[in-house]
């Protein structure tokens, strides 16, 4: 499914194109070139293939001006979801399409009668973290030596509010 929206985003002034639609397997060199921009312990093709072909993972690609500039992967289990994965291209940042996305995958979300959105963060990723404080979501715990990095991890949780 998708979805053509046009919208003025804050540091744009002309109307641009933008539309979200489900992952494919054709992705995922797109996938690994923007995550491996985006942080030094990136998802490889393995880790996106295997989500994207997951029938229990909504995937969810951010297409502007078609070009694929983002992406949303969250793991569904009965009313809660995991989220995955999140990014977008390093070109594209700080221009609102995070939030446009993470927007999107909650929509998606309640319409599946998903209800919590839980996920799990890099204690010293403070760009991701202030992401998702805006967005509302809460810190309630730590997971210890969580990554392979032995990085802990902040598990963070937003209640779906519509
Ligand atoms: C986290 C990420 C998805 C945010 O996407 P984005 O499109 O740049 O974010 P937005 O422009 O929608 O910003 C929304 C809010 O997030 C916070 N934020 C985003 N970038 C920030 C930065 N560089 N520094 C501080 N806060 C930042 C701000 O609160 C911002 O609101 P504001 O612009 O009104 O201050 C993006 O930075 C990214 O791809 N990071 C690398 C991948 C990653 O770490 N994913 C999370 C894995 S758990």
């Amino acid at each position: 499914m998708s979805l053509v929206i046009f919208i003025i985003m804050r540091a744009i002034t002309k109307p641009i194109n933008i539309f979200f639609r489900k992952l494919l397997l054709d992705d995922v060199e797109s996938l690994v070139d923007i995550e491996k921009e985006n942080t030094e312990h990136p998802w490889t093709a393995p880790h996106f293939s295997s989500s994207v072909v997951d029938k229990n993972t909504l995937s969810i690609g951010l297409v502007v001006e078609q070009k694929l500039i983002g992406y949303a992967l969250a793991l569904v289990v009965p009313e809660s979801a995991d989220l995955l994965n999140i990014g977008i291209h390093q070109n594209y940042k700080r221009q609102g399409y995070g939030e446009v996305l993470l927007t999107y995958l909650l929509v998606q979300l309640k319409e599946a009668a998903v209800s919590t959105l839980i996920l799990e963060v890099r204690v010293e990723n403070h760009i991701a973290i202030n992401f998702y404080q805006k967005q509302g979501f809460e810190a309630f715990g730590i997971r210890e030596k969580y990554y392979s990095n032995r990085e802990d991890a902040k598990i963070m949780k937003l209640h779906i509010p519509y």
